[in-house]
């Protein structure tokens, strides 16, 4: 899909090293996400990500990520959730700020809210999520903890759809970040993050340029019915070498 740069809308709550990744490859930055090992699942393309950024929400005023939101001319927007007594008036405030940007995809990028019906009902199809696990294990908080103490051998992330099901929508990619002996929950999230940085990108590209879409709870990239636990990417040797 060529033409206009899609608007998207990106919501954070913190640090802020996803919403970095994406706005990296958005100024052009060599991508994370190209080069051969992901050859496999068709990702080959070259070039900037086709989106503008219209503004990054934060539910926290001390987010880290303003500040890179900020640095890169984004305009940014803070909507405190500790201003509502309710969630669903957070909810519709929240909405309506994103709306006013009309975003073809709003992207959950270390956001850590839970969204009401209405709000997910509203984006259906156009809401994406990266979490900090191989989806559907460790769904929740505090993945790496719990994946080192059910001794699990391999770990990731997962972008997926967001649905009503918490951490439960549709998975469109997944890299698996394999535990190694001695792993503390600090060493494990640090190479599962440099995998989060390669496919949140990637998955934001696959819906911009118009290849990724759901139907009936499946996702579909290229026309394709994909698998339930999402395209799976080739490990990068880059996120070995993370000590
Ligand atoms: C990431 O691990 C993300 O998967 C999770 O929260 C963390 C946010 O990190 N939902 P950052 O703010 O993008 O650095």
């Amino acid at each position: 899909m060529s033409g206009a740069p899609a608007p998207v809308v990106i919501l954070i709550s913190g640090r802020g090293s996803n919403l970095q990744a994406i706005l990296d490859e958005t100024a052009g930055a060599p991508s994370l996400a190209r080069g051969p090992r992901l050859g496999p699942i068709g990702e080959t393309r070259a070039g900037r990500l086709p989106i503008e950024i219209r503004a990054v929400i934060s539910n926290n005023p001390e987010a880290e990520g303003l500040q890179h939101a900020r640095a890169a001319g984004v305009p940014t927007e803070v909507i405190d959730h500790r201003a509502y007594s309710e969630r669903a008036q957070f909810d519709a405030a929240l909405m309506q700020a994103i709306d006013r940007h009309s975003p073809r995809l709003v992207i959950l990028a270390g956001f850590m809210r839970i969204l009401g019906e209405t709000f997910i009902r509203h984006y259906a199809g156009r809401l994406i999520n990266i979490h900090p696990s191989l989806l559907p294990a460790f769904k929740g908080l505090n993945t790496h903890v719990r994946a080192l103490a059910a001794g699990t051998a391999q770990h990731g992330a997962s972008v997926h759809f967001v649905t009503n099901d918490l951490d439960g929508g549709p998975v469109i990619v997944q890299a698996s970040v394999p535990v190694r002996t001695g792993d503390t929950a600090d060493t494990l999230a640090a190479r599962v993050l440099h995998e989060e940085h390669r496919i949140l990108p990637l998955a934001i590209r696959w819906f911009v340029e118009g290849r990724l879409s759901i139907r009936n709870g499946q996702v579909l990239l290229d026309g394709e019915i994909r698998p339930e636990q999402g395209l799976v990417a080739v490990p990068d040797q880059r996120t070995e070498a993370i000590k």
